[in-house]
């Protein structure tokens, strides 16, 4: 057993950690490879965090894996993405079936070719019965779009007389979010040294611990994530009050 692994408590496991997978072109570059081999060798961290949240009972896990604004890189890294995934959800789903892994996307899924939407809708099906963990991917993602479109619904039910203003408060926001029947992740890690949040779960992610990590995507290993979730377990999360009040 993994002597981090050893030193988690068993009592204080998130029951969602989001990532934000970052590196891969960079870890391609150092090894002078295409920047598709880089995400290419992304896939084997999925399983590695996927396992390692299996283990110590983790309830959702939410991955990063295609931001609205990554429509914008060159065609050829679009498309080898795309078909990475289709590639790598058949090759994975016998694991998502035995571990008991279910899987859910939120973003713009309408807007993936249509090979890939049919493939994750496929997955989505196939594993809609399984009761461990909820493996979301965020694809197509942009967390003010999310916000948005939540705020255009909330707008044309008011319209309608549906709701008042008055009736507007955190819960119906959370409630029109693609997010709505997930907890609020309490640990969020990104990888690659990179410190920002590039428009990743921004209403969700109000309170929830940052960690940090220079290890590229594609080298972050089970033991990685516990050490991020060790380090979690360490912070006092006050919520604005003051540390005497956590203490009582
Ligand atoms: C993350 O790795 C994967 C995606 C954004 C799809 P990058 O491709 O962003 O890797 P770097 O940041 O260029 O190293
Ligand atoms: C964020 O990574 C998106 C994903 C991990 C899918 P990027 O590498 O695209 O982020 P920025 O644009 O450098 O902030
Ligand atoms: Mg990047």
């Amino acid at each position: 057993m993994s002597l981090l692994l050893k030193n988690i408590n068993t009592d204080k496991i998130p029951q969602h950690i989001a990532v934000v997978m970052d590196g891969n072109g960079r870890w391609a570059k150092n090894n002078g490879l295409l920047r598709a081999i880089g995400h290419k060798s992304g896939v084997k961290a999925v399983r590695e965090v996927v396992q390692a949240c299996n283990d110590i009972g983790v309830k959702h896990l939410t991955l990063y894996t295609f931001s609205t604004e990554n429509w914008n890189r060159p065609k050829v890294e679009v498309n080898a993405l795309m078909e990475l995934m289709v590639d790598s959800l058949t090759k994975e789903l016998a694991g998502f079936m035995k571990n008991n892994v279910k899987i859910l996307t939120i973003g713009d899924t309408e807007d993936l070719p249509k090979r890939c939407k049919r493939k994750f809708a496929d997955v989505v099906a196939m594993t809609a019965n399984n009761s461990g963990l909820n493996l979301i991917f965020a694809l197509s993602y942009s967390s003010r779009k999310e916000i948005t479109s939540a705020v255009k619904a909330i707008a044309e039910a008011v319209l309608k007389n549906e709701i008042s203003p008055e009736e507007i408060n955190s819960e119906l926001i959370d409630k029109h979010l693609y997010t709505s029947a997930i907890p609020d992740p309490e640990l969020l890690i990104r990888t690659s040294g990179e410190l920002r949040i590039s428009n990743f779960l921004l209403w969700q992610l109000a309170y929830s611990e940052l960690y940090f990590t220079p290890v590229l995507w594609p080298d972050f290993k089970k033991d990685d994530l516990y050490a991020a979730v060790i380090d979690y377990q360490q912070r006092e999360r006050r919520f604005g009050k003051t540390s005497e009040q956590i203490k009582k």
